[in-house]
């Protein structure tokens, strides 16, 4: 079958990765694609947004099947454009529709939904542009840090922690003025959760799931984890800290609510939902809803799996995920480290040419943001690649990284050296 992924970053180059290796795949397209996804398919020059640009292709190329990497065109409504269209309704898309992405794309409505089917989360309030002085006396009974989020998509960057009164009313300022346009007039006010972050994520088609290994992502861009929030900049997967016992009270308290919540609503999901986490105490609390996989998560969590992916996806699309066996490799654990240009998660320089010197040994590249100019590879992003390894400790997998982390260069590269410290 034919396969498009709608995408740029390192999670679509590792989804690339694994689904080029399918013995049911004829070919595969990267819409737009990376500098590192033509080795796994063909990269075409279309925005994940540009809607129209993709039904082109499409129907050009002649695909079967599209896989939605990013969270905004699933919010835009992509899986409910083919469906509504005549020529593309048979085309199976792996993502949610306009209604399940909104669990990514309106914090309120995700805490809602949250507080609805008892899942257990933050406490939290919303406000509206106009209601700054009721926000503000909300938080001040409140204990500090404050946790102050933007309603809509803010590319990662829409939540803030204010240790004070004055960053909070800065921030809350900032949100309502329109640093974020829209996704920022309306606010979310939430408690702080004292704990341990990780994340898990389920393939489902509505009706049953698959349970993927947890990750930690690491967030924070500079060493033990201080410094601004980045989208991801290392990451772990199995989880430590995450026993068996622990993982089946993720599945039991946040999971299996939140499909069964899904339903009783009657929102169909078909893809990935990503259960944002944090464990405080021995106890699993909800952050955020994403409603694809995540990245850097997909880059360790992906390797890691046995089985066929785009047979899952088959699955998934033809409702009868039950029958599909996911299979991971249970003596393996994966490490990222993701190699940045200096200035990330702020303001960043691009067209920075990128040496690799070969062999690696026992690590693989997914690129994100890379591309070719004029038959050279430059960055093009702030996350410019992930350098991966699979092994059977931690050790050894970081051990790989960090000795070969310097066989790829570029001007202003910037990487942390800390990745897997806490464990
Ligand atoms: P989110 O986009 O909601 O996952 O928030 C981004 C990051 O902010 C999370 O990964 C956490 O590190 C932090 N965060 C979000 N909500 C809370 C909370 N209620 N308590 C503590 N930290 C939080
Ligand atoms: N790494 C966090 C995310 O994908 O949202």
């Amino acid at each position: 079958m034919n396969v498009m992924i709608v995408g740029s970053g390192g999670r679509e180059h590792t989804l690339g990765w694994k689904i080029a290796q399918s013995p049911h795949l004829t070919n595969l397209y990267f819409a737009p694609g990376n500098g590192g996804t033509w080795e796994a398919g063909e990269n075409i020059n279309v925005k994940g947004t540009d809607f129209a640009g993709l039904r082109e292709i499409v129907l050009d190329k002649k695909i079967d099947m599209v896989v939605v990497g990013p969270e905004e065109p699933l919010v835009m409504g992509i899986d409910d454009y083919f469906w509504e269209d005549p020529d593309l309704s048979h085309v199976a898309v792996i993502g949610p529709g306009r209604e399940g992405a909104r669990l990514e794309g309106s914090k309120e409505y995700a805490n809602r939904f949250m507080e609805k089917y008892k899942i257990p989360t933050a406490g939290y309030k919303s406000f509206s542009e106009g209601q700054y002085d009721e926000a503000l006396d909300y938080i001040a009974g409140m204990q500090p840090p404050y946790v102050i989020k933007a309603d809509g998509l803010a590319a990662g960057k829409g939540v803030v922690i204010c240790n004070n009164m004055g960053e909070a009313k800065e921030t809350l300022q900032n949100f309502f003025g329109g640093i974020f346009g829209e996704a920022g007039k309306k606010v979310v006010v939430e408690e702080y959760l004292d704990g341990r972050e990780l994340s898990a994520f389920v393939l489902t088609d509505g009706e049953n799931y698959k349970m993927f290994p947890l990750a930690r992502d690491y967030k924070k861009a500079g060493e033990n984890d201080t410094g601004p929030n980045t989208g991801g900049i290392g990451c772990l997967s199995p989880v430590p800290y995450a026993d068996e016992s622990f993982t089946m009270e993720i599945e039991e308290q946040i999971i299996r609510p939140t499909l069964a919540g899904l339903k009783k609503e009657g929102v169909p999901f078909k893809g990935f939902l990503y259960f944002g986490l944090m464990k405080v105490g021995n106890k699993p609390y909800i952050l955020e809803y994403n409603v694809r996989m995540g990245d850097p998560e997909a880059q360790v969590v992906i390797p890691r799996m046995n089985s066929d992916l785009l047979e899952g996806f088959v699955a998934l699309s033809e409702n009868r995920l039950h029958e599909y066996k996911l299979e991971i490799d249970d003596t393996s654990v994966a490490a990222a480290v993701i190699l940045a240009s200096k200035g990330y998660p702020g303001d960043y320089e691009k067209g920075k040419e990128i040496s690799i010197s070969v062999p690696l040994e026992d690590i693989v590249l997914f690129h994100a943001g890379t591309a070719y100019e004029n038959g050279r590879l430059v960055t093009s992003g702030g996350r410019v690649m992930a350098v991966t390894s699979t092994a059977k400790t931690y050790k050894q997998a970081l051990a790989s990284i960090y000795d070969q982390i310097h066989k790829v260069d570029f001007d202003g590269k910037y990487f942390r050296s800390d990745i897997g410290y806490d464990i």
